[in-house]
């Protein structure tokens, strides 16, 4: 069968009950987790049939489960696409098979499709405003310190990409704060202090380490420690997220502060799902609000960190 081509978007038909696609990054850290068993509780809740894959860490794997989805003919698919140009052609193969697409949590390059055009909408956090509030937290609080290691995101994700800008765009107006190193870990534990080993030996100077998720915040806490330092005094540490694990570290005085990044996702979801399929007006971008962690907050708001 040729596939048929939508100039716009593909209708989603008014039904009580839906087979919808989940196609999952990965699922190597606790926000990772909690995103799935908020997809999951949701779809139970709502009665829906939730098609879910796990693509451990594999772009190539990720578009073959959404081609696999597209084969199961589900009716609309949410996707995080890991990283934001090797997802398109199956986002743009299941508008044409008359599937429409949700992306939460992660974006794609809009010079390769579009909100609106190609897929509904991009729920999710402003992963910019995280970088930018982060640094300027940095700014206030550095106490003199200033060299900063950055461990990023996964490379090609548009979270990296955009907690990179976000933050190197504040620091670079403000000339007494240097980066001295910014280099994948992958948003993984266990990389993250790789990364961060490797990085503090060639930098013994860095003072300042911001992670592009608690993870990798995590496992610069453990490379610090290896090598005899100690984390929130001898190096400022900040991260995103507001998982337990980083919150805690706060509380425990091993990391200054956490911008949060809800991975809560599945009301808004189906809630959007429901208004596309009643016709309604969709926005090309609905923002999550994200909370912020410090000294002055974590303990009382440990216990809503997931
Ligand atoms: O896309 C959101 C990011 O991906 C989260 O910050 C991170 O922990 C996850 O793996």
């Amino acid at each position: 069968l040729a596939p048929r081509a939508f100039a716009a978007l593909p209708p989603l038909a008014k039904k009580d009950k839906y087979k919808v696609g989940f196609a999952q990054t990965e699922s190597n850290n606790p926000w990772r987790l909690a995103e799935t068993k908020s997809m999951q509780d949701e779809a139970a809740k709502l009665g829906h049939q939730l098609v879910y894959t796990d693509a451990a860490g594999s772009s190539a794997k990720q578009a073959s489960d959404v081609n696999s989805m597209i084969a199961q003919g589900v009716d609309a698919i949410f996707l995080p696409p890991r990283e934001d140009k090797p997802l398109v052609p199956v986002i743009l193969a299941a508008r044409d098979a008359g599937i429409p697409v949700f992306l939460i949590d992660r974006d794609v390059d809009h010079t390769m499709a579009k909100p609106g055009q190609d897929y509904v909408t991009f729920i999710g956090s402003d992963f910019i405003n995280e970088g930018n509030r982060i640094a300027e937290w940095v700014v206030k609080n550095a106490n003199g310190k200033s060299k900063i290691i950055e461990l990023e995101g996964t490379t090609g994700s548009s979270p990296a990409n955009d907690r990179k800008k976000g933050f190197d765009d504040i620091i670079a107006k403000h000339s007494e704060f240097k980066i001295v190193a910014s280099q994948s870990g992958d948003f993984a534990r266990d990389k993250g202090r790789q990364v961060a080993e490797t990085l503090l030996q060639a930098h013994p100077e860095a003072d300042i380490i911001y992670a592009h998720n608690d993870e990798m915040a995590l496992g610069a806490i453990a490379a610090l420690e290896a090598a005899g330092k100690t984390p929130g005094k001898d190096v400022l540490i900040v991260s995103i997220d507001g998982e337990k694990d980083g919150v805690q570290a706060i509380v425990d005085g091993k990391i200054g502060a956490i911008c949060g990044c809800s991975p809560l996702f599945g009301p808004k979801a189906f809630a959007t799902m429901a208004d596309y399929a009643a016709g309604k007006q969709i926005p090309p971008f609905i923002k999550n609000d994200d909370d912020f962690y410090d000294g002055t907050n974590a303990k009382d708001k440990i216990s809503t960190a997931f």
